[in-house]
């Protein structure tokens, strides 16, 4: 079976992967391989930070490797906290932190439409693809829900039944998620090799 690295060191991420591809392709992490160092990220969109990953990545290893990059972006907001969603309101990764930020910027806002996108990077035989997902939906004027992560308890899917990803389970969730979407795109094109 083939080896392929994921640069990520997220747990929950690298399961779901390792679900995915079970079989078909062996699913590494950045420690399996001994890379602890902190790769760059400094790319102004998600799909830059998720190509700077992959890329770093084959450059320092010579592996097959895909990275993946999500971005809320809330239009009321011009597109904020897009590429800074993890660090939108504190420079670690502060979720409720980054939600009272968002809920107070929106305070008395009527166009609640925001969406996910997640851009997967893949670098396999020298050769760069990209996969996209994206779900719309709506920023709710309070927490709901205590499941997932991120800003899931204040975003309602279009597509659901008026439930936030925080209310949902995770099979419910990836089967509509941004980051769902592109990973079956990911997992279609390494099934066809
Ligand atoms: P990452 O690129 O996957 O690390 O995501 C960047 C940031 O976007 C995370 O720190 C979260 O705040 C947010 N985020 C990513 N994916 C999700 C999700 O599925 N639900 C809610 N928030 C998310």
């Amino acid at each position: 079976m083939k080896d392929i690295i994921f640069a990520t060191n997220n747990a929950h991420k690298l399961e779901e992967l390792r679900q995915i591809l079970a079989g078909r392709f062996n699913v590494l992490s950045l420690a399996d391989i001994d890379c602890h160092e902190d790769i760059p990220e400094t790319a102004p969109t998600i799909e830059g930070n998720a190509v700077m990953k992959a890329q770093w990545i084959h450059e320092h290893y010579g592996v097959d490797c895909f990275s993946d990059d999500t971005g809320l972006e809330i239009d009321a907001l011009g597109g904020e906290p897009g590429v800074h969603s993890a660090r939108y309101a504190t420079d670690g990764h502060d979720n409720i932190a980054n939600i009272n930020k968002v809920l107070t910027k929106m305070a008395g806002v009527t166009d609640r439409t925001a969406r996910f996108r997640t851009v997967i990077a893949l670098i396999m035989d020298g050769e760069l693809h990209t996969f996209k997902g994206e779900v719309e939906g709506r920023i709710l004027t309070e927490r709901h829900g205590e499941g997932g992560f991120g800003y899931d308890s204040i975003f309602q899917p279009v597509e659901g039944d008026g439930r936030t990803f925080g209310e949902m389970s995770a099979q419910e969730k990836n089967a509509i998620s941004h980051r769902g979407r592109a990973v079956a795109r990911l997992a279609e094109f390494l099934s066809s090799r």
